[in-house]
């Protein structure tokens, strides 16, 4: 089995700074990557930006820029966010960059190869906003403009002579491989619309402009400049050195574990990459995962509504903790959600400082007085070993993150929250200062629980959970999943560090 794993972000678009919904995509992608990381995986995690097309050259004209400078100014936001957010991404890739610009021209030209290319003329819809072409039964009429039914995005009229890619001969081989490959996108809802999309037919696209020139230029014909999301999708490969395909990156992570994406471009990732990859006798990646939208109101959250939740106010009130808590927390994985004060502050207030602070204070406040800030020694009853039982079971962990099963993942963190909560709590062990060895058993149950419990916890807020597995001498480093397997325990004796509050509550009057 190889212990590697690639995971990627969409690229975003550079035409405005970073909003929540693109922190959102890059938090839940963190996740998962720091968890196979802390599960003794190699991972690639990538991110970046899709910086060519049409959407990005008008705003930069409207900007008054050179679209390569204002991209660079733009993208050096996103950059800042993936710091800010405390991503462990691996990488970050610009289209703008040599590495991806060759990357696209080989693939094109093997694409020429394989036949599958040929001149034609486009004649139909556009989206810029969108950057994706439409057939007229994707399009309705409000006062003589056009707009796209499902993103409400305009739409223009286009008429210019173009590439095409043979998608059509896609058709048959793209639902065999659905077939053969039932998770290949989750979640499920989202791969049966996918299905009846592409058994509805699917036409051969457009994969050329040359009305405009902000793009990676056809070896062959230089009036040409490649369909922006030709380009954008290829980027997944260029961050592995592709096109030199015995490059230890490409070798050890393609095809890619998982493109994290949100559902308003699933048609590229399902359709069009699988599709691109299988003409190009390229291995397909292994799933796509679309995510639901964070909405403003019931609006989604995007910069064209002038809705945008700035993930930096967030963070500057409520911590960057906090914001990775709630959106994986709060928000069920696959669904839409929102983003409110009132859910904020609940989550502050009641998960992170009555539950998990909580738990962490008064058991180390107790452990202070009552053990002298030393492990103590155990001597487990039943309710001990009961209790510590329910780590047992690493291979259901693993499953639920292996299906992209964030809230159960988080609803058995809480539960296992709450029922060490409750063992303290029911043990009373200040009442046991005549019994040494129970009193100790306690101290150095719930230590434990509190280790097994940050563990699993780093993936989803990593700064806090490092503070508190550093009293125990655990570092980024040595923090490994499997630790929280009954078999590994605790050294009895060792000194324990300090720990200062972790959250402070909201008061509100
Ligand atoms: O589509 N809620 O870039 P983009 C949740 N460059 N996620 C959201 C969101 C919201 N309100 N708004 C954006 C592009 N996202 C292309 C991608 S990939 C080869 C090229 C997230 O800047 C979500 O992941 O429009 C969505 O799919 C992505 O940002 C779109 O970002
Ligand atoms: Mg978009």
């Amino acid at each position: 089995m190889s212990k590697n794993f690639y995971i990627t972000t969409p690229i975003y678009y550079p035409s405005a700074k970073p909003h929540m919904g693109h922190a959102y995509s890059s938090i839940v992608s963190d996740f998962f990557a720091r968890f196979k990381r802390n599960d003794g995986y190699s991972v690639q995690f990538l991110t970046g930006t899709d910086e060519h097309g049409l959407k990005i050259q008008r705003t930069a004209e409207k900007n008054n820029m050179k679209p390569q400078d204002f991209c660079d100014q733009i993208s050096k936001t996103f950059e800042n966010l993936s710091k800010t957010l405390n991503l462990s991404n691996t990488d970050f890739i610009r289209t703008t960059e040599q590495r991806h610009i060759k990357s696209v021209q080989h693939l094109w030209k093997i694409l020429e190869d394989q036949n599958q290319i040929y001149m034609s003329k486009y004649e139909g819809w556009y989206s810029v906003s969108d950057e994706a072409f439409y057939q007229p039964d994707e399009i309705e009429s409000k006062e003589n403009k056009h707009f796209v039914i499902s993103s409400g995005s305009p739409v223009e009229w286009v008429e210019e002579e173009s590439f095409f890619f043979k998608l059509s001969e896609w058709e048959k081989p793209l639902l065999k491989f659905y077939d053969e490959n039932p998770k290949f996108i989750l979640p499920e809802g989202r791969r049966n619309e996918v299905i009846s999309f592409v058994k509805n037919g699917l036409k051969d696209l457009s994969v050329s402009r040359k009305t405009f020139s902000w793009g990676i230029k056809i070896p062959s014909n230089n009036d040409h400049i490649i369909y922006v999301w030709l380009d954008a999708l290829t980027n997944y490969l260029s961050a592995l050195n592709y096109p030199n395909t015995k490059d230890e990156l490409y070798k050890n992570f393609w095809p890619a574990d998982v493109h994290i994406i949100g559902k308003d471009i699933l048609r590229f990732h399902a359709i069009y990459w699988p599709a691109f990859l299988m003409a190009a006798k390229l291995p397909l990646p292994k799933r796509v995962y679309g995510h639901g939208w964070i909405l403003s109101g019931d609006e989604k959250m995007s910069k064209s509504k002038g809705n945008i939740l700035d993930p930096l106010e967030i963070i500057d009130v409520y911590g960057l903790d906090t914001l990775r808590y709630y959106l994986l927390k709060e928000v069920s994985f696959g669904n839409d959600g929102n983003i409110s004060q009132e859910k904020l502050e609940s989550c502050i207030n009641s998960d992170l400082a009555n539950n998990y602070g909580n738990l962490c204070q008064r058991v180390l406040a107790f452990c202070e007085k009552n053990c002298g800030s030393k492990i103590p020694t155990n001597d487990f009853i039943n309710d001990d070993l009961e209790i510590l039982k329910n780590f047992e079971n690493l291979a259901y962990l693993r499953d639920l993150i292996d299906n992209q099963n964030i809230n159960d993942y988080m609803k058995f963190i809480i539960d296992m929250l709450f029922s060490s909560n409750k063992y303290f709590n029911d043990q009373e062990p200040w009442k046991k200062k005549n019994d040494k060895n129970r009193l100790n058993t306690i101290v150095y149950t719930a230590l434990d629980l509190i280790r097994k419990i940050s563990i699993l916890l780093n993936p989803v807020i990593p700064d806090t959970t490092l503070k508190v597995l550093k009293i125990f001498d655990i570092n980024d480093d040595k923090l490994k999943f499997e630790d929280i397997d009954n078999h590994k325990f605790l050294e009895s004796g060792k000194n324990i560090g300090k720990l200062n509050i972790l959250f402070k509550k909201i008061e509100n009057d």
